[in-house]
Order: C-alpha cells, then structure tokens, then sequence
C-alpha cells in the first residue's frame, strides 16, 4: 500500500491508541502533542499498554520492542509534512479542528490523506478547511483502539475512490473490521450509542431508576460489556457533551441531541470520568472504585 509513515495528531485517550496500534502494523509513526507534558503521558501510556499485551502473550517483546522504535514524539506540526496518512486525534471542537486543517492543507505533501477520527462532526468541513476535500476521510476508532475491533471508514461525497480505499486497507493493516459510513451525524454507532447514554441520563434524571440498576439492567439484561453510565465515563463526560452540543446546536428540534443537565453539572464540576478519578462513579486509576 501506498501508506508507509503515518502522522497522528492529539496523544490523549485516542490518538495514543491509533499511534500505538499503526507502529504495531509496522508503520513509522510520528505523534504530535502541545505540550511535552501531554505527550510524556500519552506515550507511557503505550509503554503500560504495549507491557500488558507482553504480559498477556497478545505480542511478543521482541514485536513490542520494535514497534515503539517505529514511533516518535514531537511538538512540531512540520514534522508531519511527509506523512503519507495523518488521523487527527485532537479535542472534539469543530472550529479548533478546522483551523488544524487549514494549516495541514498547507503543509502536508499534495499526496497526504487527511483522516479525523471525530465522534461527531461533518467529515466534510474539515476537507473543505484543508483546501483538499478529496484526500479527506472519517477515520473512527473505538476506546479502548487496542482492544476495540471496529473501525468506520467516513467518505465524503467529495472523497476520491482511491482516498477511501487507501484508508480502508490502512484500518485493516492495523487490524480493524472496517464499515463503511455516510458523512451523517455519528455516522453508524454514535449515532445509535450517544443518544442511548444520553436517554439513560435521562432515565436517572426523572428519578426511574439508579445508575448503577441501568448499567446492571443493560449489562445482564442485553450482554453489553459496560453499561451506559460506566460506558460514559470510559468515553469522557467532556467528549460526550462536546458531541451533544454539537449536535443540539445543528438540529435544535430533535430530542435526542439535548444534552442532559446532569451531564453539564458534572463536566463544569470537573468530573470528567475515569481520566480525572470520577463522572457517574469514581475511578481509582483504571479500575471502578
Ligand atoms: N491496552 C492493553 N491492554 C488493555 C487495554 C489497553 N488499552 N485496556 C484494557 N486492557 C487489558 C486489561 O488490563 C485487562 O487485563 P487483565 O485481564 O490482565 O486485567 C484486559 O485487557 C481485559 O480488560 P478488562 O478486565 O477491562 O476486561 P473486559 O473483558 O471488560 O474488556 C473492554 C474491556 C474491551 C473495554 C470491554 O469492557 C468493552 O468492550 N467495553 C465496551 C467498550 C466500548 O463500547 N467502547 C466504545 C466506546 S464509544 C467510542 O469509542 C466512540 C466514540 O466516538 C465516543
Ligand atoms: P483527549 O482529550 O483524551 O485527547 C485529545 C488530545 O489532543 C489532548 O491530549 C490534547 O492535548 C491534544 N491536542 C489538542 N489540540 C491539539 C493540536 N492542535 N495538536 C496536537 N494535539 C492536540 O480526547 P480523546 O477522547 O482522545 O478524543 C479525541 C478525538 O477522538 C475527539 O474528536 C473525540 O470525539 C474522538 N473520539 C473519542 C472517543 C472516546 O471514547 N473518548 C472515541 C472515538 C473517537
């Protein structure tokens, strides 16, 4: 395939998973962060990440050792320039990705496929910001990337064919079942899974029923691995408010997008979920308290 070096922007919950699996794949991987601080934490977290795979026989340490040499660090968007594939991994906020955009568009080489992995935003308007809007995809992970099978493969109706096939074999390179999805809101899973948090919200909210009976109920009574409110503090209260706003602010009449207001209490106290120790339930480090 055409794709050998990959750029991935943003080393938070994402982007640390997508780096971590493409230099798995055996891709050279470069990450880029804003701060030294954000990226130290995101690439120890590939370090603990890439140990528990050893620990679990998932790859061997020889395969470990030799994909973390494939992936870099750097604060320098530049050092992406030559990148044949960047996915953006960056805060779930369209006009910060759209300004991200405009400046890949001018500094990537004319053959760099643009891919986001947004949850939420048209696929479209970042193309559009990068002045390239046929080398621009949907590249959707899932959290935990290491462990999640699924990847959504977004086109655009501006998407060269060739664009799309090229991200579809990079998903399946580093080990995804890939689908292919519409540039709709959520494209196929969010848009049934957020609405489905934000209805269990609701539920909480009117008093039916507690967190915890809801997360027992959807666990037990349908086989999900997590339930909606542990599933949300996996996700990041701030990213699933971040998506229902943007939603609610482009369709203001469909009750499904209206952000819970248990949701904004705990996002402006802070509680974001399991990366700050606490959302619906408290976390001591990756484990429910
Ligand atoms: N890297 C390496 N190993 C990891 C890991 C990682 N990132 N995360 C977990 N593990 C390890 C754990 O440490 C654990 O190891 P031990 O058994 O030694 O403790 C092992 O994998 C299994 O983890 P769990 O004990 O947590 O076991 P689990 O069977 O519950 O599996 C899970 C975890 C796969 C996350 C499962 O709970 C699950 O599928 N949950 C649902 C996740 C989900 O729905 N994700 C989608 C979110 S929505 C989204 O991503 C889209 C969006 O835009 C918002
Ligand atoms: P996060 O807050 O954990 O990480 C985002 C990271 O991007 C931060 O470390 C931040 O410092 C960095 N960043 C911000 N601007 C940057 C820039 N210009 N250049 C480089 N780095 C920059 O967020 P996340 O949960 O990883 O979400 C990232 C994206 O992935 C969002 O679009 C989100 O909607 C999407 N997503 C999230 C999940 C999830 O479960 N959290 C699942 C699938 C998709």
């Amino acid at each position: 395939m055409a794709i050998q070096k990959v750029g991935v922007i943003g080393c938070g919950l994402m982007g640390h998973g997508i780096a971590q699996v493409a230099a798995q794949a055996g891709f050279t991987v470069v990450v880029r962060e804003t701060q030294q601080a954000f990226l130290d934490k995101g690439m120890a977290r590939i370090q603990k990440s890439v140990a528990k795979l050893v620990e679990k026989q998932k790859t061997t340490q020889a395969d470990a050792d030799a994909a973390l040499a494939r992936l870099s660090g750097t604060l320098e968007l530049g050092d992406l320039a030559d990148c044949d594939l960047v996915v953006e991994a960056i805060v779930e906020d369209l006009d910060v990705k759209k300004t991200l955009y405009a400046e890949l568009g001018k500094l990537c080489k004319p053959s760099t496929i643009l891919a986001s992995n947004t949850s939420s935003f048209p696929i479209a308007e970042m193309g559009n910001a990068s002045g390239r809007p046929e080398r621009m995809v949907g590249l959707h992970f899932f959290n935990p990337v290491q462990l999640m099978k699924l990847v959504e493969v977004v086109r655009t109706e501006k998407t060269s064919d060739e664009v799309f096939a090229e991200a579809r074999a990079f998903g399946e390179a580093v080990g995804k079942v890939s689908i292919a999805a519409k540039d709709t809101p959520g494209f196929v899973v969010n848009r049934l899974l957020v609405p489905y948090m934000a209805e269990a919200m609701r539920m909480v909210e009117r008093g039916d029923a507690t967190c915890e009976d809801v997360d027992t109920g959807m666990t037990l009574g349908t086989g999900y691995p997590m339930g909606p409110f542990t599933l949300t503090d996996y996700v990041g209260l701030d990213t699933t408010l971040f998506i229902l706003e943007g939603w609610h602010e482009r369709y203001p009449n469909d009750p499904l997008f209206v952000p819970p207001q248990i949701l904004r209490d705990k996002v402006k106290a802070g509680k974001l979920g399991r990366k700050t120790g606490e959302g619906f339930y408290k976390w001591e480090g990756d484990k429910r308290a």
